[in-house]
């Protein structure tokens, strides 16, 4: 049976005259992935970003684990176990593939310094356990390909022992092997017992991958449905038809 990891009731989120969201509801449950798919505006980085700390609710409430939960900064979303992949790149291309899985979480020895040995090291063991054939972990990421680019940030997710792992767009720009790649990703952390929250603009990409697709549109749930008993076709008519609804 499924067990419930993230329940969202009734979340609205204004932002000055426009409803990005209103009254929603949705549960995500342990070891699942679910797409979240919706035309460009439709809420979806806006719902992440409620999940993840990044913005408050203005209502409704969130439950992690069954108790109610408010996340009023990233770390506290982060500290329960939900890491994100945010649209706007969330590595730091300057830095190497080491101290990006460590960003912001540096291990330090009781002086205070640094442990960079230790960061190569873990990082290597996680990126390799991936499948990611990487040469170095000294390596800048600005010089890595888009698919191991998610993989960095992938890593720092297992690494931290994420319960929720967020991706959104993991798939836009990156070439048909890349896509593999980061499909083939989602699948080990569904393996490993993560629920994934995967927003794409790609109905074949999540089709591919997802448990469970939620279509949002104006800031609304339209459908939410088990992947087997729906289709490609099915979904991108729900999603035209809600965006042409939208328009009349
Ligand atoms: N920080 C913000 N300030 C003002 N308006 C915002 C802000 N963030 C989002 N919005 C608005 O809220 C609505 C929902 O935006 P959101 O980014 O959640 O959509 P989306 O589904 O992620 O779209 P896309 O597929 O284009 O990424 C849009 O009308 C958007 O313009
Ligand atoms: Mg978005």
């Amino acid at each position: 049976m499924s067990e419930e990891l993230l329940r969202i009731e009734k979340v609205g989120k204004r932002f000055g005259k426009i409803t990005a969201l209103q009254e929603v509801n949705l549960t995500f449950n342990k070891a699942e992935v679910v797409g979240l798919v919706g035309d460009n505006g439709a809420g979806k980085s806006t719902l992440i970003k409620i999940i993840s700390g990044y913005h408050t609710a203005d209502s409704g409430s969130l439950y992690w684990e069954g108790k109610k939960v408010r996340f009023r900064l990233p770390k506290h979303a982060r500290n329960m176990g939900i890491e994100t992949v945010y649209q706007e790149q969330a590595l730091a291309p300057d830095l190497t593939i080491a101290r990006n899985v460590f960003m912001g979480r540096e291990p330090s020895n009781a002086l205070g310094i640094m442990q960079e040995k230790l960061m190569e090291e873990e990082s290597m063991k996680v990126l390799r356990g991936l499948g990611l054939r990487i040469k170095s972990p000294d390596q800048l990421v600005k010089k890595l390909s888009g698919g191991q680019r998610q993989g960095v940030a992938i890593a720092r997710a297992l690494y931290f022992d994420a319960k929720m792992v967020i991706l959104d767009e993991p798939t836009i720009a990156l070439s048909v092997k890349e896509v593999r790649e980061v499909l083939e990703f989602v699948n080990q952390l569904k393996q490993k017992g993560i629920a994934v929250i995967f927003i794409t603009h790609n109905l074949h990409h999540i089709f591919s991958v997802a448990d469970r697709l939620v279509v949002l549109a104006n800031g609304e749930v339209m459908t939410d449905v088990r992947t087997e008993n729906s289709s490609v076709e099915d979904m991108s008519d729900i999603i035209v038809k809600s965006t042409l609804g939208a328009l009349v």
